[in-house]
């Protein structure tokens, strides 16, 4: 199990330090669940020279290589900054910045060349799911970021769902409508790839999941962690999210052990 924060552009430099130590003092994680938290780009430099109980993960990423891209970051630098994972494709970058499939294709290219790995987001809209072409949507999303991806890359991606309009909305999809995309997009894997790595690739959801609803998402089948926003940015909320990952990671080995 998985769980990741994604601040966005919240926090201060100091209000960030303080989140990493009060997460590093707390106690050790729970069997089978990492964290990370991808704060805010101008951090990641500091915040990567030193070991925290969290992998440290970047919001976004150049398309481009070394140059003359005024602005723009690489995956290389993110690499030399201590960074571990880059998430790519959140569909606010998809709607407010220009990161069309090319683009996010190309990102998850430049962060898996750089050696990182790579968090996928893919989701659909309300308008999507009202016309009845959400998997369509998430799947075609996949298709055209993760299907040209070499086998051997594969233990380096994550894919996210993000309902868009679970997205800081209070809205959460139900665990069942999370279980069914989720079984969707590790079906989607099992043909583009196969079963071994249908079965490793992580796929976390996202969309106000919170310490009252992760549970029951974590419970569900497919679900192998989150992609958390706003509880993220609490630290004894966000690790309440963290032990429920814990929990449901106990609950299947046992599941498994009793099979
Ligand atoms: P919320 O948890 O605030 O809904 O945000 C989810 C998200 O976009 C994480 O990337």
């Amino acid at each position: 199990m998985l769980v990741a924060g994604n601040w966005k552009s919240n926090k201060s430099f100091n209000e960030a330090k303080e989140f990493a130590n009060a997460l590093t003092s707390m106690p050790p994680l729970p069997d089978g669940v990492e964290m990370m938290i991808a704060p805010p780009a101008p951090y990641l430099a500091a915040l990567g020279s030193t070991p925290w109980a969290f992998r440290l993960g970047a919001q976004n990423v150049s398309a481009t290589g070394p140059g003359a891209h005024t602005g723009e970051f690489t995956a290389d630098m993110l690499q030399g900054c201590g960074v571990h994972d880059v998430i790519v494709g959140h569909s606010e970058r998809r709607e407010g910045y220009g990161d069309g499939d090319e683009v996010v294709a190309e990102k998850v290219n430049r962060v898996l060349e750089a050696g990182l790995r790579v968090v996928f987001c893919c989701g659909e809209s309300l308008q999507d799911r009202q016309s009845d072409v959400h998997f369509d949507k998430v799947l075609r999303q996949m298709e055209s970021a993760i299907l040209h991806l070499p086998a051997e890359v594969m233990d380096r991606v994550v894919v996210a769902y993000e309902p868009i309009w679970a997205i800081g909305t209070g809205l959460t999809a139900t665990a069942a409508q999370a279980q069914e995309m989720h079984a969707a997009i590790r079906g989607w894997l099992r043909e583009a790839h196969d079963e071994d790595i249908a079965g490793a690739v992580p796929i976390l959801y996202g969309g106000s999941c919170k310490p009252s609803n992760a549970d029951e998402l974590f419970a569900c089948q497919d679900v192998d962690g989150g992609l958390i926003g706003g509880a993220s940015l609490d630290s004894v909320m966000f690790r309440e999210i963290v032990d429920a990952a814990g929990r449901a990671h106990a609950a299947q080995v046992e599941a498994t052990s009793a099979a």
